[in-house]
């Protein structure tokens, strides 16, 4: 099997690690990939919002299947564009895509189907009707753009000031082009986020093991949102009867939904939920794995990933059955000094080599750089540090001795991962 991979983050390394572990598995290709991808995959530099582009590239290079990453490629429809050049790509179709594409889509989907999510308040597509709808709401509310916004075009906002400024900027100033011109208002939910993903080939499921991500910069959840500072997964974080209602209720009436409305949806859903105390609640749908989800779920996974996915392809995923190492897994991403606001990248990253040697832990790049033997950070999130052990107290400790042994300048991480579900735990110390 030659595999095409297209991405370039943490997520995507562990994928290729993933991949390479199978035995039917010739060659990976990685589009563009990153300095810790190389020592898996051959890296080839393309954009990833050049649809036509990517499916001449493949076609160049025959790969037998392409495994997508990111959400812009499939909202921009790489996977109609492979499938039309026949070739073989698992992942939703631009249309099934809309589920992350348009947030406006996801809510009206949601109530067209009684599945369970915030009320809305309204959708808007005029700066003075938004601004009018704020005189009616409950504070907080939460704000949404339509459109992809690089994780940026949600606000819970507290006060009409906020509320507004936002709006401006989307609306008036659209900071996020056409992305930000039309809004959804709804209302705010509270309780406890959780990420559960599934696989699908459009009508079977195979539930990945739920995890919870750490969007916060700084710890105790403070300071401003990031693509994710970490995330753990462990037996038993949810009870077997609450697995068994974000099935039903919520994930088996989307993969049917998006089926009985002609948008089969075939490859990773990831339902982002926030579970109330009136029951698990989506807060939004996005079409791809999240990323460091990905990193803290596929070390877990006692799959052949090649040949799942394949069957995800053929509508055959019900021949697949889950397998889980016991345990838990906890990934702790390293950043650049400053993000997510400014940050310099180019800096020497010391400690990798003794790292690699470590048991059950594994060191993504999330945005590195390799000269010669030597790894410099390229981006925002450095590296992603996943350890696995049979308890979750065992995952959080043997991660961080690991990440205190990696350095670079400015290198900020959270000491908090998982602490949560393990206040006795003083993770980073
Ligand atoms: P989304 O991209 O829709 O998941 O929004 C990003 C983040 O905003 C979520 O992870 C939540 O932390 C928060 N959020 C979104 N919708 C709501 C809501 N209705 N109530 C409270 N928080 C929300
Ligand atoms: N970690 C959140 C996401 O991938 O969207």
């Amino acid at each position: 099997m030659r595999i095409l991979v297209l991405g370039s983050g943490g997520r995507e390394h562990a994928l290729v690690w993933k991949l390479r572990q199978s035995p039917c598995v010739e060659k990976i290709w990685c589009v563009p990939g990153n300095g810790g991808i190389a020592q898996h995959a051959e890296c080839v530099e393309a954009r990833l919002d050049d649809v036509a582009a990517l499916a001449a590239l493949a076609e160049q290079l025959r790969p037998d299947l392409t495994v997508v990453g990111p959400e812009l490629p499939l909202v921009l429809g790489v996977a109609d564009e492979f499938a039309r050049r026949g070739l073989r790509i698992l992942g939703p179709t631009k249309q099934a895509a809309q589920l992350e594409g348009s947030k406006i889509f996801a809510k009206e989907f949601m109530q067209r189907h009684g599945i369970p999510t915030a009320p809305a308040y309204g959708v808007y597509d005029s700066p003075g009707d938004a601004y009018t709808a704020l005189c009616a709401v409950d504070w907080p509310v939460v704000i949404k753009a339509d459109g992809l916004c690089g994780g940026k075009g949600v606000l819970v906002a507290c006060t009409p000031d906020e509320a507004t400024a936002f709006l401006t900027r989307l609306m008036e100033e659209h900071e996020f082009g056409p992305a930000g011109e039309r809004v959804l208002m709804e209302e705010a939910i509270a309780g406890q986020e959780l990420s559960y993903i599934v696989l699908t080939d459009g009508e079977n499921i195979l539930p990945l093991v739920p995890t919870r991500d750490h969007k916060r910069a700084y710890d105790g959840d403070r300071g401003p949102n990031t693509g994710g500072m970490g995330a753990f997964s462990a037996d038993g974080m949810i009870s077997p009867e609450l697995d068994e209602e974000i099935r039903t209720a919520i994930v088996a009436p989307t993969i049917a939904g998006m089926a009985a409305e002609g948008h089969l949806y075939r490859g990773f859903l990831y339902f982002g939920l926030m579970l109330t105390e009136e029951g698990p609640r989506v807060l939004e749908f996005n079409c791809r794995l999240g990323d460091p989800e990905a990193e803290a779920i596929l070390p877990r996974m006692d799959l052949d990933l090649v040949e799942t996915l394949l069957a995800a392809t053929e509508g055959k995923l019900s021949s697949v059955q889950p397998s889980w190492k016991p345990g838990a897994s906890v990934c702790v991403v390293l950043a650049s000094g400053g993000y997510p606001g400014k940050y310099e990248t180019g800096k020497k990253i010391e400690g990798l080599s003794e790292a690699n040697g470590a048991t059950d832990v594994v060191v993504f790049h999330a945005g590195t750089r390799r000269v010669g033997s030597d790894y410099y950070t390229s981006s925002g999130r450095v590296l992603a540090v996943t350890a696995t052990a049979t308890s979750l107290s065992d995952a959080v400790s043997r991660c961080y001795r690991i990440v205190n042994t990696i350095h670079f300048e400015g290198r900020h991480f959270r000491r908090d991962i998982a602490a949560s579900a393990l206040p006795s735990v003083a993770a980073g110390d």
